[in-house]
């Protein structure tokens, strides 16, 4: 099978070297792929959201299957244009429809969505400049702290949590105004929940899912989770209180009815529902959905998965999802992010990295790097997740963060926590 994987992080790195370990794998294209996933595959310098440079492409390489990695083809329709053009829509897309891709890209419509299936999330409105009266009176209806969410995408900084409501006040004003641009022309004022967050992701063909290796992943850039919020600082894999009674909680409570309600309500949705959780004194709320795998979740969660990445693909695809099985490696799974200094603030691209041999007890996954004359440079914040495999969560990190210590880049930092408040 030729396939064309979209996007250029470590979520890919690891998606692309999954698909590389199947038999079945003919040619994998990586649009625009990094210096990581040049050693399992193909990179191609298209942009993931160039839909024309991508379907003559698909068409030039007989591209069997497209998976997308990040949010944004998905959210600006790549499934859609693939679907409406009678030259490629034989080719399987792995990821939501436009409309299935709403659960992340716009939080009233998940909020909505959520609120007509039953499924447990926090109390919520949603406010614009007209209703604003009625989003002051219900910020004044909660208790410290509160919850702004700027409804359209807004790179992962479109939250904000206030412990004061004048500032609460304040800030919904200036998120209407503009503060994140279109995104927040909408805001979604949020009851604040308290409790531990994890991250369950769930592959389904519309009808039928597998829920994949649940995992949790560490968004500040200090130890003890403190400081600014980042991509991901690392994570974790499985996590200790998803239990057996935690799981089925979530599947009867929240992927059946997510499954169910996207069919009811006629979206087309093949690919990746990740489930951004929240166990509030045992019972499970949604946080947020996205409609595509986590990063730095994937780097964990793909090293688990035993299965052939490309049957259960397929499987979403041709709607078969109940006929393959999905097999679990019981090993822990820790990936410690190595990212640039300065990060998330601004940080200098182009430091040369030494230390990245391949190694037989860890994993190295590129999110920002590139070549320069040869030599492997950063090339973004997160540079590269270092992913190792132990008997317990003390074992894997422990050769994560050996690894990660053995390679080098000016003004390289990283967490060594990773998975501290889990037992
Ligand atoms: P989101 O982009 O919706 O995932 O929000 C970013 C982060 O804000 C989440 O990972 C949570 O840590 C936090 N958060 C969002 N909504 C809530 C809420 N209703 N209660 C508590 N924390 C929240
Ligand atoms: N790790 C969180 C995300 O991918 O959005």
């Amino acid at each position: 099978m030729n396939i064309l994987l979209l996007g250029s992080g470590g979520r890919e790195h690891a998606l692309a070297w999954k698909l590389a370990q199947s038999p079945r794998l003919k040619s994998l294209y990586i649009a625009p792929g990094n210096a990581g996933t040049a050693e399992v595959g193909v990179n191609v310098p298209l942009s993931a959201t160039d839909f024309p440079a991508l379907k003559a492409f698909a068409l030039e390489m007989a591209i069997d299957m497209v998976v997308v990695g990040p949010e944004d083809p998905l959210v600006k329709g790549v499934y859609d244009f693939f679907k409406a053009d009678p030259m490629v829509a034989h080719i399987p897309v792995i990821g939501p429809s436009q409309s299935g891709a709403r659960l992340e890209g716009s939080k009233e419509f998940s909020k909505g969505f959520m609120d007509r299936h039953h499924i447990p999330t926090a109390r919520y409105l949603s406010v614009n400049k007209d209703n604003l009266e009625e989003g002051v009176a219900f910020l004044n209806s909660l208790k410290a702290p509160y919850v702004l969410k700027a409804d359209g995408l807004a790179a992962g900084k479109g939250v904000l949590i206030l412990s004061d409501l004048d500032e609460a006040v304040k800030e919904l004003g200036t998120m209407l105004d503009g503060k994140f641009g279109e995104a927040s022309r909408t805001v979604v004022i949020e009851e604040f929940l308290s409790g531990i967050e994890c991250s369950v992701f769930a592959l389904t063909d519309g009808r039928h899912y597998k829920i994949l290796p649940v995992a949790k992943d560490y968004k500040r850039i200090g130890e003890g989770d403190t400081g600014l919020n980042t991509g991901g600082m690392g994570a974790i894999s499985p996590v200790a209180f998803a239990d057996e009674r935690f799981m089925d909680l979530v599947e009867k409570r929240i992927i059946r009815p997510t499954v169910d309600g996207l069919h009811a309500e006629g979206i087309v949705y093949t690919g990746f529902i990740f489930f951004g959780l929240i166990n509030v004194g045992g019972d499970p709320f949604v946080i947020e959905y996205n409609a595509r795998m986590g990063d730095p979740e994937t780097e964990v969660v793909m090293p688990r998965l035993k299965s052939d990445l490309i049957d259960l693909l397929e499987a979403a695809a041709k709607g078969t999802l109940d006929k393959v099985a999905l097999e679990v490696d019981d090993r822990y799974a820790v990936t410690v992010m190595l990212v640039s200094g300065g990060y998330p603030g601004d940080y200098v691209k182009g430091k040369v990295i030494t230390g990245c041999d391949a190694s037989s007890d860890s994993l190295i996954f590129h999110a920002g790097t590139s070549r320069k004359e040869g030599a492997l440079v950063t090339n973004g914040g997160r540079v590269l997740a270092i992913t190792s495999y132990g008997a317990s969560k003390q074992e894997a990190l422990a050769a994560s963060f050996k690894r990660a210590s053995a390679i080098q880049f000016e003004g390289r930092y990283f967490r060594s926590d990773i998975g501290f408040d889990l037992p």
